[in-house]
């Protein structure tokens, strides 16, 4: 880009009314993007070899203002949303279609995707977070336990599509990291959910998020899976959160719950290869071969 490009680029951002109504997210997100890594690092590309860098730094500090003009946007934003998940029952669809306001949640094109991919809805749901600063680990992991890694937000709302939730129905998600999954499932369906973490700094501020946002039907425990209790646990879900024999192990302790009543075992990532040979599971929702696609099983 040109100085003349980068001035004209900056000129359109302060001046477009449409970037600073709160529903332009994405559009937003688009800018602010733009202005990170086209515009702020040409200008200090060009600075590199200014002769008169005055009013290359003038143009960096309007880009930069542009930038935080519009992620306070996004803060006021945030906070009136979270006010609104406090004070708010949501109904099926209710939260889904408030986040829709904002954000394009359509499924995206559900191709063979690679890896567990992110976008504007994840910076969307992020934003909705009571706590930004994410814990330190403390406790180190055995060799087989995966460390902690965020299903994409697009995934719990394809999700929540995929299952046929009752409002009987209780949700774990065993390795629940931060917690955004159980909070998530309990805001797009309404019903109770559980979080089990090996990670106790992880459970804390999971559970501190639900507290924060009044969900008193999420709760969280401090516990390996191999010692939890499932006995009210009707659908279950694993962001492949281990491996090997501790797979084995829940996947063996979840079958004896099957024997008392019929449950539901979604998996996203590498463990669905593994626990698509369980005997006492049928699938009902193919994962087609593709790691990073959700697979839903019964129990028979
Ligand atoms: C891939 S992350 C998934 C996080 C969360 N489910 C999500 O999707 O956002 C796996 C999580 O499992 C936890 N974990 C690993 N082994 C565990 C175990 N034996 N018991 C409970 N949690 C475990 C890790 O600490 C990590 O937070």
């Amino acid at each position: 880009m040109t100085i003349f490009e980068l001035q004209l680029y900056i000129e359109e951002a302060e001046k477009n009314p449409v970037l600073y109504q709160e529903r332009e997210f994405d559009l937003r997100m688009e800018v602010i993007d733009f202005i990170d890594f086209q515009v702020i690092e040409r200008i200090n590309e060009l600075l590199l070899n200014a002769p008169q860098p005055d009013p290359l730094l003038l143009l960096r500090n309007r880009a930069e203002k542009v930038k935080s003009r519009l992620e306070g946007i996004d803060v006021n934003l945030f906070q009136q949303l979270q006010r609104t998940i406090r004070t708010t029952l949501f109904t099926m669809n209710g939260f889904k279609h408030l986040v829709n306001k904002y954000v394009d949640i359509n499924p995206d094109d559900n191709g063979h995707r690679e890896e567990a991919g992110y976008d504007n809805l994840d910076i969307f749901i992020n934003g909705l977070s009571p706590l930004q600063t994410m814990p330190e680990q403390t406790r180190d992991l055995e060799p087989e336990m995966v460390y902690y890694q965020k299903t994409p937000a697009r995934i719990v709302f394809e999700l929540v599509e995929k299952v046929p939730f009752t409002k009987e129905d209780v949700f774990f998600d065993i390795g629940a990291g931060l917690g955004q999954v159980a909070i998530l499932v309990h805001l797009l369906t309404g019903i109770a959910t559980r979080g089990i973490e090996f990670e106790p700094a992880f459970c804390d501020y999971a559970a501190a998020c639900a507290a924060a946002l009044h969900l008193p039907a999420v709760t969280f425990i401090n516990v390996d899976a191999r010692e939890a209790d499932y006995a009210e646990g009707t659908v279950f879900f694993m962001f492949t959160p281990f491996k090997g024999e501790i797979l084995q192990e829940v996947l063996s302790i979840l079958q004896k719950e099957s024997v008392k009543r019929k449950i539901r075992l979604i998996t996203y990532g590498p463990c669905t290869s593994h626990v698509a040979l369980e005997s006492w599971l049928y699938v009902a929702t193919p994962a087609d071969n593709n790691m990073y696609k959700l697979a839903v099983f019964n129990s028979y």
